[in-house]
């Protein structure tokens, strides 16, 4: 595996790789790497000739009271498993390179779409996402790029960037990974005590209570929400920031459930931010 710091040399490597008619594939990441984010990377590896993976723990999704200084960081073990799914190249830039002291632009989404679920709690975090993974296609200049379903709101608004500024790029979403109990694999994970870590698998339980219920038959959103908060509330260090049943392509919320939908719960358990979803096809 080939490891590249500088930003000049990875985009003289990616426009190599495209003299050669490479399909470059991209997984940007902010390291401390999991199952969740080697999946990706095995994916890639299958439908790409060379892979590239970012580490980036970018400041500028990060808000002013948020994890940006705690984030785990672990530079060492992330490029052991890369290698253990035979990534090709590890990307990791310093923020200074990425950020220099006059960096004054940045990518954003007008409307609600990066305002509504995680962008109500986290106003500027869509910002960052687009600004610094635009600025990593523009870098890296992969045909494909791969992102988790754990991720939802992100998956959309990156495929909405990609359109609106014609990135020659597919934007392609790949399922969540979860451990045995159901939990999503996440880095913060690593934040939650032994209690939390036993209240965790509750997201998903509750996840799992509003697939049933639709399966069911229930199309009353607002129904179906009530029975996701019911289940969430009985679990101690728990807030809630959302339990939501939205369409999946553009996120808007509504009262009957119909075609294609997310369920999509945020918490704070603890201290600690969790999100998870599940997707689902309706039949109308
Ligand atoms: P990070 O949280 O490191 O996640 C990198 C990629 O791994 C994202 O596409 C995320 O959705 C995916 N991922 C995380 N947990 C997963 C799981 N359990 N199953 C499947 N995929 C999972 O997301 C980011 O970094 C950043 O916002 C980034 C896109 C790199 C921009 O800075």
């Amino acid at each position: 595996m080939e490891l590249i710091r500088s930003i000049e040399k990875m985009a003289a490597r990616s426009r190599k790789a495209l003299e050669q008619k490479k399909i470059i594939g991209f997984v940007p990441t902010m390291g401390s790497l999991h199952e969740g984010h080697l999946s990706l990377v095995r994916r890639a590896k299958k439908e790409c000739d060379l892979v590239v993976v970012s580490v980036f723990v970018n400041p500028s999704q990060f808000g002013p009271q948020e994890d940006f200084a705690a984030y785990p960081r672990n530079l060492k073990q992330d490029r052991r498993l890369l290698q253990t799914v035979k990534a090709d190249i590890l990307f990791y830039p310093e923020a200074a390179a990425v950020y220099p002291k006059n960096y004054r632009t940045c990518v954003q989404i007008e409307g609600l779409l990066t305002k509504k679920l995680c962008g109500f709690f986290r106003p500027e975090h869509f910002k960052g996402v687009t600004t610094i993974v635009a600025k990593l296609f523009n870098i890296v200049l992969p045909q494909r790029a791969y992102f988790g379903q754990k991720d939802a709101q992100q998956c959309v608004v990156l495929k909405k960037m990609a359109a609106d500024l014609n990135f020659p790029v597919e934007v392609i979403t790949l399922p969540t990974v979860r451990e045995k109990d159901g939990l999503a694999l996440s880095s913060r994970n690593k934040y939650l005590s032994l209690e939390e870590r036993r209240q965790a698998p509750e997201l998903y339980q509750a996840l799992l209570v509003a697939r049933k219920m639709i399966e069911r038959g229930e199309r009353n959103i607002s129904k179906v929400e009530k029975a996701m908060k019911t289940r969430l509330s009985t679990i101690k260090n728990l807030k809630i920031q959302y339990a939501s049943v939205v369409d999946g392509e553009t996120l808007d919320s509504g009262k009957i459930i119909s075609g294609n939908i997310l369920i999509a719960i945020a918490v704070i358990l603890g201290k600690t931010r969790l999100i998870d979803n599940l997707i689902l096809k309706v039949k109308k």
